[in-house]
């Protein structure tokens, strides 16, 4: 059977994060319930002239930098943070990033797993179309009430990843366990810019939808718990996925060490982490975090995947690591991206979570904010701007960013 999956895969995130330290004190709350109990350091902000457009947009000129662009025919874009009710995000970025115009482009959602079901499809798509290329991308901005238990738990990223025939990164398997079941534990109405959730109850859920995918996803392939090496999980936060692994550890009647669990897990969790919950792309900025930190050489390694989004739909998947994956890898620039962010104090963090764009029409110009190549200049008759700029945030070195700053 032909192979068919990543060829390359890149990650975005803001250049200003809010340390939870600082949410802590401000909350009077013990820091460590955050660092430690949901297992979160910092939270990535987007600035004014940052959306989920130009983080999608930044993340896919980099996935595509070593891509050959014409054989790309499809752009699917997973969003719960979607700009329009109408106009897919896709549109914008196909623009942006200089696809061919002979191409369909749309955007997916259900919840934090329309990436996946983006990924799914772009699969089979390529799998009939091997000559095809397939740009899924994945990008959202986590946001709930400013004092309530979810708002340690925001964040902000995206992930561009080129599905194709001839994979560099990771080999998709075809099988797939689903599960879909109609439940309440988050979601954002139409007319709130803040999520809704019962936060206890969406561990519950999530847990739930694990289980059952994971049932029909070994039933299907005789694949068990041991097969893998390393599992990534969808990342609410980092302390999701080690209740989770824990949750399938115990359903498979695996037992694990404290050091296993680290070891599979560990990798996973380190972006996500220090730049929070980016809802659709969280599991992958999870398995870049894998790919780009792990020592081990996993070359023909085994993967699991749980993707979730609430609501609820669980998907468990997996795929096996391409032999020469680190030099397809976009480690050197995840790497500069993190180091060259920028901490906001309170008062900042207070400002960019309060910005609105005009909602009547005028028109706004936004400030410049330290961006990658891609950025919301403003907004016009209810039509919203973008521009190609120099990147500022990933300057070869720290000092090189802090001398344009
Ligand atoms: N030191 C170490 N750990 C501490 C602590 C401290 N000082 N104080 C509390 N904790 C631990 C708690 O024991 C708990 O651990 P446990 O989960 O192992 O029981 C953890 O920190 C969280 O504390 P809790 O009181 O349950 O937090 P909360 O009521 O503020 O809610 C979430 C936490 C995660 C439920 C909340 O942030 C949320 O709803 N986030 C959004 C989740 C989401 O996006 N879901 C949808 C997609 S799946």
């Amino acid at each position: 059977m032909m192979d068919v999956g990543l060829e390359s895969l890149s990650f975005y995130t803001p250049h200003y994060y809010f340390d939870l330290k600082e949410l802590a004190k401000h909350r009077g709350v013990d820091k460590d319930k955050y660092y430690r109990g949901i297992g979160q350091e910092k939270m990535g902000m987007t600035p004014p002239d940052e959306d989920v457009v130009t983080m999608a947009a930044n993340a896919a000129h980099h996935a595509l930098e070593r891509v050959d662009k014409s054989k790309i025919d499809t752009v699917i874009f997973g969003t719960e943070t979607g700009i329009d009710q109408s106009k897919s995000a896709a549109i914008y970025v196909h623009s942006l990033v200089g696809l061919p115009s002979h191409c369909r482009s749309f955007e997916i959602k259900q919840a934090c797993s329309g990436a996946t079901a983006g990924l799914q499809l772009a699969q089979a798509y390529v799998a009939m179309n091997p000559d095809r290329k397939v740009l899924v991308l994945a990008a959202d901005v986590a946001r709930y009430d400013l004092e309530s238990p979810g708002e340690a738990t925001q964040g902000a990223g995206a992930v561009a990843m080129v599905v194709s025939a001839e994979p560099r990164i990771l080999k998709l398997h075809p099988e797939s366990g689903a599960y879909t079941e109609d439940v309440m534990d988050f979601w954002r109405p139409n007319y709130r810019d803040e999520a809704v959730v019962d936060g206890k109850y969406s561990i519950k859920v999530y847990l739930n939808a694990l289980a059952e995918s994971w049932k029909q996803y070994s039933a299907q392939t005789g694949r068990r718990f041991r097969d893998f090496e390393r599992f990534v999980y969808h990342l609410p936060f980092t302390r999701m996925a080690e209740k989770a692994h824990l949750h399938l550890a115990k359903l498979a009647d695996s037992t694990l060490s404290v050091e296993e669990l680290k070891h599979q897990l560990q990798d996973t969790l380190y972006y996500s982490r220090i730049t929070g919950n980016a809802y659709t792309a969280s599991m992958y900025v999870g398995l870049a975090g894998l790919l780009d930190l792990c020592r081990d050489d996993l070359s023909g390694r085994e993967i699991g995947l749980f993707s979730y989004g609430s609501g609820c739909m669980g998907t468990f998947f997996s795929g096996q690591v391409c032999a020469g994956y680190r030099s397809h890898l976009d480690t050197a620039r995840h790497e500069r991206m993190i180091k060259n962010r920028t901490a906001l104090d309170y008062e900042s963090y207070l400002d960019f979570f309060n910005f609105q764009l005009p909602r009547d029409g005028s028109a706004l110009e936004t400030a410049h904010h330290k961006t990658g190549l891609y950025r919301l200049s403003g907004i016009d008759g209810h039509k919203r701007l973008y521009e190609k700029v120099e990147s500022l945030v990933e300057a070869e070195t720290p000092a090189a960013a802090q001398a344009s700053a």
